[in-house]
């Protein structure tokens, strides 16, 4: 698959044609399914890591903590378990519908303690209904994996994985190392269990514009999981229509006045609801003449930081809905800069009047 080729005709105005069969939601791992066992002490504690990230909530799969493009999840995950875990050294293979794993084969020798979590798509789910968009949705929806995982460590109070996001492989597109924890640890301002596993894209319309202080948090969590991939810019509603975006100091400044939204929705697959946010934040940059690695670098870490922000937002009170799908939609060109190099890559709709659901 050339996937310069792909994001260029994911990103014209053709229009998908009609749905195709999607491909069963779990691999065909090979052999038994065996339990995670719960951790002992000093041991990783893979059920409950698996269990607020990436484990179904129905049995159908369609409800897993995690956000995907149009409920598709396209995301696969293998472990490979090294020592201090409660399941013994190898690779699995996770059934997510059953939150159980398949011995693949054995771990590298120089597996290090503790497990890492490699993720792979198989795009014929996501293809089945978004045809030749699938791409960067894919790219993304590996993202948000990421930051489901990253999320679950913080509330299981484990330390921080090691992250790669580098865009280099296609498989795997992404993985995460968990090292065993070295007792209890106290993570300052982590998410409950409960609100993970109660996290939803909240339903349009999404009204209220945010204060400025929420915009000013969402955009600095948004630029700091996006290690310099992609640039933040928010499109902020009426009483003051503006795009603005975070200066160095912390303060917020204005990139351009007047009504973005409108366009925002016409970008986005001409969903009308966009034009109606209180706020729609942007991650853009991903030129045109960006090579495969640079281009899964740049949609894994924006999936990655609007997976953070999507929870940071609900933790504020505000409501927040991803926004995936962008056609024509060069942001520099349309500021007035040269075209090609600001692209649009992913969104996060944000409202304050929307009823409870979304907000955790
Ligand atoms: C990469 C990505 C792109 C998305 N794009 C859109 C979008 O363009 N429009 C929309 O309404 N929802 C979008 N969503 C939200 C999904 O539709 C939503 O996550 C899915 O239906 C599952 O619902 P949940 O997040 O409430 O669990 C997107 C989600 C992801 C992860």
């Amino acid at each position: 698959m050339d996937l310069v080729t792909a994001l260029a005709r994911a990103r014209s105005a053709e229009e998908p044609g009609p749905d195709t069969p999607a491909a069963p939601p779990v691999p065909d791992w090979p052999g038994d399914a065996r339990c995670l066992s719960r951790a002992g002490p000093g041991e990783l504690d893979l059920w409950w890591l698996l269990r607020l990230s990436l484990a179904a909530q129905d049995g159908a799969g369609r409800l897993r903590p995690v956000p995907s493009a149009g409920g598709l999840h396209p995301v696969d995950a293998q472990l490979v378990v090294g020592a201090d875990c409660p399941l013994p050294s190898g690779r699995y293979g996770y059934d997510p519908l059953r939150h159980r794993v398949h011995l693949l084969g054995p771990a590298p020798d120089d597996a290090p303690p503790g497990a890492a979590v490699e993720l792979s798509v198989t795009p014929r789910r996501t293809v089945s209904h978004y045809g030749h968009r699938a791409w960067p949705l894919m790219l993304l929806d590996t993202g948000h994996a990421a930051a489901a995982l990253r999320l679950a460590a913080r509330a299981l109070g484990a330390g921080p994985p090691t992250l790669g996001l580098d865009g280099r492989a296609e498989r795997p597109l992404a993985s995460l190392h968990f090292t065993p924890p070295g007792g209890p640890r106290r993570v300052a301002d982590a998410p409950a269990p409960r609100d993970l596993l109660a996290r939803r894209s909240a339903r349009p319309p999404l009204r209220g514009v945010p204060s400025r202080d929420v915009l000013r948090t969402v955009l600095a969590t948004l630029a700091d999981a996006s290690a310099g991939e992609v640039a933040w810019c928010a499109a902020v509603g009426e009483p003051r229509p503006e795009l603005v975006e975070l200066s160095p100091d912390g303060s917020l400044r204005r990139l351009a006045s007047g009504e973005a939204r409108p366009t925002l929705a016409a970008w986005a697959a001409g969903q009308g609801w966009i034009a109606d946010a209180g706020a729609v934040l942007l991650g853009y940059g991903c030129p045109t003449d960006a090579d495969a690695p640079r281009i899964r670098r740049a949609h894994l870490r924006a999936g990655f930081a609007v997976g953070l922000a999507h929870v940071a937002a609900g933790r504020l009170g505000v409501a927040s809905r991803p926004v995936g799908s962008w056609q024509q939609a060069d942001l520099g060109a349309a500021l007035g800069a040269a075209p090609g190099r600001d692209w649009i890559v992913h969104g996060l709709a944000l409202g304050t009047t929307h009823p409870k659901e979304g907000i955790p």
